[in-house]
């Protein structure tokens, strides 16, 4: 697992920025009046939530869930134990959902269910990427940010085995151990 095996770029840099400038705009617009509180799927929401909230001109608050899917690390089963559960209680918040990427859409699917469960005010999800064609599931996303296609990528939060989070664009994976 070296530099050599990333491929081409998915998603470049600057590409990234403009559009969640955009989804920040979008966002802080829907959401005046009732600030909303955004909730990170770690590990690999952290960079673009980050991002993320900076171009949102509302007061946010901020909370953090990390869940893991058995299964290989390609593929979910769509069983998901809950490893770190939010701080806060969710009752009468309007949660915001930010996932770094939708693949089979299966992880999202149980999200929604265990968070709808809390009774928030309302529900909503924004994730960064989405695989075209691959979903099982319809995870109905209100903000996306790209669509792309259903191959393995890492960087900009993604991962694999811990490493590329820290890339500044989304690349394509071709190592033999994603
Ligand atoms: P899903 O349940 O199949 O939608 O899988 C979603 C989770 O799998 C994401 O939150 C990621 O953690 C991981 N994942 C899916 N596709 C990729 C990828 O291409 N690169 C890195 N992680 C991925
Ligand atoms: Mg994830």
């Amino acid at each position: 697992m070296d530099d050599r095996d990333l491929g081409e770029i998915v998603v470049p840099a600057d590409t990234l920025q403009q559009r969640i400038v955009e989804l920040g705009h979008e966002i802080t617009a829907d959401y005046e009046g009732r600030p909303p509180l955004l909730v990170g799927v770690l590990k690999g929401a952290f960079v673009f939530m980050s991002d993320l909230a900076r171009n949102i001109s509302l007061p946010v608050e901020f909370d953090f869930m990390a869940v893991s899917s058995y299964g290989s690390a390609t593929k979910t089963s769509g069983v998901v134990r809950i490893v770190k559960d939010l701080d806060l209680d969710l009752s009468d918040r309007h949660v915001l959902i930010v996932e770094d990427i939708v693949d089979s859409g299966l992880t999202l699917a149980y999200l929604r269910r265990n968070l709808e469960a809390r009774q928030p005010a309302s529900l909503e999800v924004c994730a960064l990427l989405v695989k075209e064609g691959l979903q099982r599931q319809d995870p109905d996303l209100r903000y996306v940010g790209f669509r792309i296609p259903p191959k393995f990528v890492v960087g900009y939060g993604l991962d694999v085995k811990e490493r590329y989070r820290n890339l500044p664009f989304v690349c394509v994976y071709e190592g033999s151990d994603a």
